[in-house]
């Protein structure tokens, strides 16, 4: 499974980067408004510096909803860095916008993704990643990780090549639970991924050891 991390925030892109295991960064427009990107120069220049620090795999998401506007900012979006990847809605023009811009090379993100049909429609379209949002379902009653298990099960049947990518992921458990399923890429924040790392036995173990060298050197 991909790790990439949802962020806007460069010292926490660097940091997951310096871990050795991050496979690329997801943002929105909420996210860049949490980090006081505003104006689209310094929009373009801070995915610009995203697109510095990591290998490939930046999402970056168009704020036009109409067809011609969405492939407009697309490409100008695609143009920074062959490490963009397009973010676009799904929503009937999005579809057509997925289509556009898959004909002409440049990789997309279909996000806001809440239901199996809408990942089908992204996937035919030719997206090349679809963002089911598994935290915001689980915060109106419904599974989120059902539905990734629903849509990698659909894109196994016809060996799609559209990635999932579990998104809105709020917890290491969500994580966990998505690599269980088969899902292609996980996004999280910074918190989700370095949660891995813990264990109390680890904790424990590690200062035994420790003081088990300590005495045998005294
Ligand atoms: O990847 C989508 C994400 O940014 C949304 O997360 O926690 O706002 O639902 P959240």
């Amino acid at each position: 499974m991909k790790f990439f991390i949802d962020t806007a925030n460069l010292d926490e892109i660097k940091e997951a980067y310096a871990l050795g295991i991050l496979d690329g960064v997801t943002t929105n427009p909420s996210l860049m408004a949490k980090e006081g990107i505003k104006g689209q120069d310094n929009i373009i220049a801070h995915y610009k510096a995203i697109c510095d620090i990591v290998e490939d795999n930046v999402s970056a998401e168009v704020i036009a909803t109409d067809f011609e506007g969405m492939i407009k900012e697309g490409e100008n979006l695609a143009s920074i860095s062959p490490k963009i990847v397009v973010k676009i809605p799904m929503i009937k023009d999005g579809i057509k916008a997925i289509k556009y811009l898959s004909g002409k090379g440049i990789r997309t993100n279909c996000t806001l993704i809440f239901s199996a049909g809408q990942a089908l429609l992204a996937a035919k379209a030719g997206a090349t990643y679809v963002s089911p949002f598994i935290g915001r379902l689980d915060d109106i009653n419904q599974d989120g990780t059902e539905l990734i298990a629903q849509i990698v099960h659909i894109f196994d049947n016809y060996q799609l090549q559209t990635q999932v990518l579990a998104a809105s992921i709020r917890h290491t458990m969500h994580l966990i639970t998505c690599a269980e399923i088969g899902s292609h890429v996980a996004t999280c924040p910074l918190k989700v991924i370095t949660g891995l790392l813990n264990h109390p036995l680890t904790d424990s173990g590690l200062s035994k050891f420790l003081e088990d060298y300590k005495k045998s050197q005294s």
